[in-house]
Order: C-alpha cells, then structure tokens, then sequence
C-alpha cells in the first residue's frame, strides 16, 4: 500500500460524507499493522455536538473489528489546503497509533506527511497512569 493508494482511499470515503450542516466532507483511512485500510467519513448530527470526526470512525470501525495496531492514516476533504486531524482525534489516535504516520491528501494530487507526536506533543497516555 502506498501513500497515494492511502490517499485515494481517504479522498473516495469523503465522498459518504453525512455533512449536511458545515458542507465539510472529510474523508479518512487508517492502515493496519498487517496492511488492511478502515475508512470513514464524518456524520454530523442535527444537534452538531454529536458529530463525529471521519478519522474517529475510521477507528472506530477498525477497533470494533478487532484491530489494535495501526501505521498510518490519510485524511483528506474538499479544501485546496491540506487538513489535520481535530485535537479530539489526535489524542484517540495516539491511544492506539502512538507515533501514527498521518498523510494529509487534497483532491488536486497534494500529499503531506507528519507524524502524530507532532501534531501531539507531550500526549497524555497510559504511561501517566502508572507514575505513582
Ligand atoms: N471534521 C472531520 O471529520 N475531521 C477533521 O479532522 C476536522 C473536522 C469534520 C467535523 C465536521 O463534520 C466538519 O468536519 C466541520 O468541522
């Protein structure tokens, strides 16, 4: 699997995007440790504060089927300028990812990459947890 096949799989789950309040779709693919792709979408929700992100659906679905370890995950939406993960997600991510490599794809072919203790420095986690 490469990147761009990474890519593609975040810019075409976009496509399922439920966004009928913000008109923000937002697509997401995570890569597994044995090298399987769960995808997502957003789904708002009339209430907005119930809206999930496509990358927590994207793990959702991955962890509800069993998966624990993942190596990469894409994210992409209809804007020229490539997005980041929310913060919510970011630390979800890091609970089962830790250092994920996050590719950050635009519909025009852009490809960014970073890695998560970037874009979560100094993360709470279970380590904290067992410090006294
Ligand atoms: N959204 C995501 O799905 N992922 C992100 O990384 C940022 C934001 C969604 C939530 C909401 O449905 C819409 O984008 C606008 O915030």
């Amino acid at each position: 699997m490469t990147a761009e096949d990474l890519a593609q799989a975040a810019l075409a789950a976009r496509l399922n995007a439920y966004a009928p309040f913000s008109n923000f779709r937002v697509g997401a693919a995570l890569e597994t440790a044995g090298g399987k792709v769960y995808s997502g979408c957003n789904v708002e929700n009339a209430t907005y504060g119930l809206t999930v992100c496509a990358e927590r659906v994207a793990l959702w679905k991955a962890i509800s089927e069993g998966e624990r370890a993942f190596i990469r995950i894409a994210v992409a939406s209809d804007s020229l300028k490539p997005i980041t993960p929310c913060g919510a997600c970011r630390q979800l991510l890091w609970e089962f990812g830790g250092d994920l490599e996050v590719i950050l794809a635009t519909p025009q072919g852009q490809l960014e990459s970073r890695r998560l203790k970037d874009l979560l420095p100094e993360a709470f986690d279970r380590d904290a947890l067992n410090k006294f």
